[in-house]
Formats: structure tokens, sequence, C-alpha cells
């Protein structure tokens, strides 16, 4: 969230507006009929949030691969627990090693170090495998980009290089900061000898390549130049309720009615059949067309 943006008087949802763990869980047992194998928790930052791994091992009792993406301010301390409660894989978000880069991107005093040890904690408890997200803006952090393939080579971590996409309306988002996937590819294999990898799924986003000599692979998340909506399976709940069938959508589905209400699973299960079935979202291939000037919810509020 953009201080400059959302100014130190912005109101945050109050707390009361938040769902439980136990409605979380409601809902998440509502999808698996429908296919549902894997929840990824997001946010905002989904750690300032007390106890979350109360939550994963709710959600982990139910028999699907539970994911978390988070800036690791707080997952030095916090992995061992969530690795207790049963998270299987931590993504970290880290956009430049160098200091300053990533103060200036992160917009916080959260030093590297702190998320490096982070990510050190998530391999030592077994989170893996790790990922990082490296979100790349031309002349802002494109730099960092082979430090940080040097820096996790032969480690196990997998660094992910995103296209800045234009979530939401307040990160001043222009297609000039993108630097498409392939051109850093192209960059990159000036001084790395990388090799394409086998896609693990269709639904997988990122496009894998490995070193050739086994010290570990990179992948591309190319949603800009290359979208991928077709392949998209991916719905996301807010932490008020609400459900969103696209990162790009104008608005969500309130679904609080059904969430609070003590009735029968299989009702919320309906309801969210009714939401998805009539998915038309493309919106990532339509970038650029008249959509674009319609409001969009922000990257602060549904978590990537
Ligand atoms: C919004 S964050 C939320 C979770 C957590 N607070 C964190 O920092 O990882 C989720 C992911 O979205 C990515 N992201 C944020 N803004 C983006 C943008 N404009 N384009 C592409 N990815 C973006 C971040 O790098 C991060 O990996």
């Amino acid at each position: 969230m953009p201080r400059n943006r959302f100014g130190e008087h912005h109101t945050f949802l109050p707390l009361r507006a938040q769902l439980s763990f136990e409605e979380i869980e409601r809902f998440v047992r509502a999808c698996l009929p429908l296919g549902l194998t894997k929840v990824r928790i997001t946010g905002g930052e989904p750690l300032l949030r007390p106890n979350v791994p109360a939550l994963v091992q709710r959600l982990s009792a139910l028999g699907i691969e539970i994911a978390l993406t988070t800036n690791a301010s707080l997952l030095k301390k916090q992995a061992p627990l969530l690795a207790e409660a049963g998270l299987d894989r931590v993504t970290v978000s880290l956009d430049a090693l160098d200091p300053q880069t990533h103060a200036s991107m992160i917009d916080s005093a959260i030093p590297v170090e702190t998320v490096l040890e982070g990510i050190e904690a998530a391999l030592e408890n077994d989170l893996g495998p790790v990922k990082v997200n490296c979100v790349v803006q031309r002349g802002i952090n494109e730099s960092e980009v082979p430090a940080l393939v040097h820096h996790f080579r032969g480690t196990g971590v997998i660094v992910r290089f995103i296209e800045y996409m234009d979530v939401g309306r307040t990160n001043g988002w222009s297609p000039e900061q993108v630097i498409p996937s392939m051109s850093l590819l192209g960059e990159l294999q000036r001084e790395f000898d990388l090799v394409p990898a086998e896609q693990t799924s269709p639904s997988d986003v990122a496009t894998r390549w490995a070193h050739s000599d086994g010290s570990g692979e990179i992948g591309f998340i190319s949603s800009v130049s290359e979208p991928f909506c077709g392949g998209c399976v991916r719905a996301r709940l807010s932490a008020d309720g609400h459900l969103f069938t696209c990162l790009f959508a104008s608005g969500g589905h309130d679904l609080r009615a059904i969430i609070h209400d003590d009735g029968e699973v299989e009702d919320m299960t309906n309801a969210i059949v009714a939401v998805w079935s009539r998915r038309m979202d493309i919106y990532s291939e339509m970038r650029s067309s008249d959509t674009s000037s319609l409001p969009r919810i922000e990257m602060s509020y549904i978590g990537g």
C-alpha cells in the first residue's frame, strides 16, 4: 500500500469484518467437492494476523496442499510453527538484494537480511520448494535480476521473475515499466547456461528454466506479455468474504451472508458454483482495450 497514495489516516478493514478461521475453513470445505486441491494464504501480509498456524492446521487437516506468500518480515520466528501446523510451501517476495532498492520497492524498513533469514528458516523447516517472487520494474530493479539468480543458485530456492502488472489503481503502472520475460531471459543467458525445464502442471503460471549443471532452476511469470487467462483456475476469497474470479476484477461477489450463516456447507458450494460458472474473466488477454478504465481491486486487498 504505497504511503503516498493511501496516507497515514487510511481506514483499514475493521477486525470485526474479517472472516474467522472457522468461517474460512467452512468456505474451503465447500470448495472441496468442486475439485479444490490447493489453498494459498496471502494478503496483505498474512503473518501479521495473529495465530496463522491455527488456520493452517485447520486447512491442512482437510487433506489439501497449503501454501503461503509472505514478505518474510515475521517468517524466521513463525516458520517452525507453520511447518508443525502442516504448511507445505512458502513463497517469499523479494525484489532486490541491494538494501536501497529493496527499501524503496517495499516502502518499509524491513532489512534484506530479515527476508533472507526468513527464507533460510523456511528451508530449515522443509517448507519447500521455497520460491522467491521478484517483480521486475524497468529502471528500478532489473539490474538485481542476475544478482538474485547468483545468490540462490545451488540453494534449492526457485526465483521467479514476474512481469510488473497493472493490478489496482494505485501503483501508477505504465506499459513502459514492464520488461518482457523473454528479454530478461535473453540477458540472463549471456551469463548463465539455462535450459528449458518441463512444466509441472497445466495451471502452473511460471515458465521454468534450469541451470544446465543441475544447480537449480528459475521461472518467469509473463502475465503481461503472455497472459494465461485460459489456464487460470484460481478463485480468490478476500478477508471479509468476497469471492473474486479474477485478479483484475472490478469487484467481488459478496458471500458474507452465506459464510456467516451456520447452515449446510452444500448451500455454500452451490453459491460458489453459481458465481464460478458465470465466470467470463479474460482481463489480461484484453489488456489495453476499454476495460482499462474500469475500477480494479488493489493487490493489497486481494493478495496476488
Ligand atoms: C501482494 S503480495 C501479498 C503477500 C505478502 N504481503 C508478500 O509481500 O508476499 C503477493 C505477491 O504479489 C506480487 N505483486 C505485487 N504487486 C505486483 C504487481 N504490480 N505485479 C506483479 N506482481 C505483484 C508480490 O511480489 C508478491 O509476491
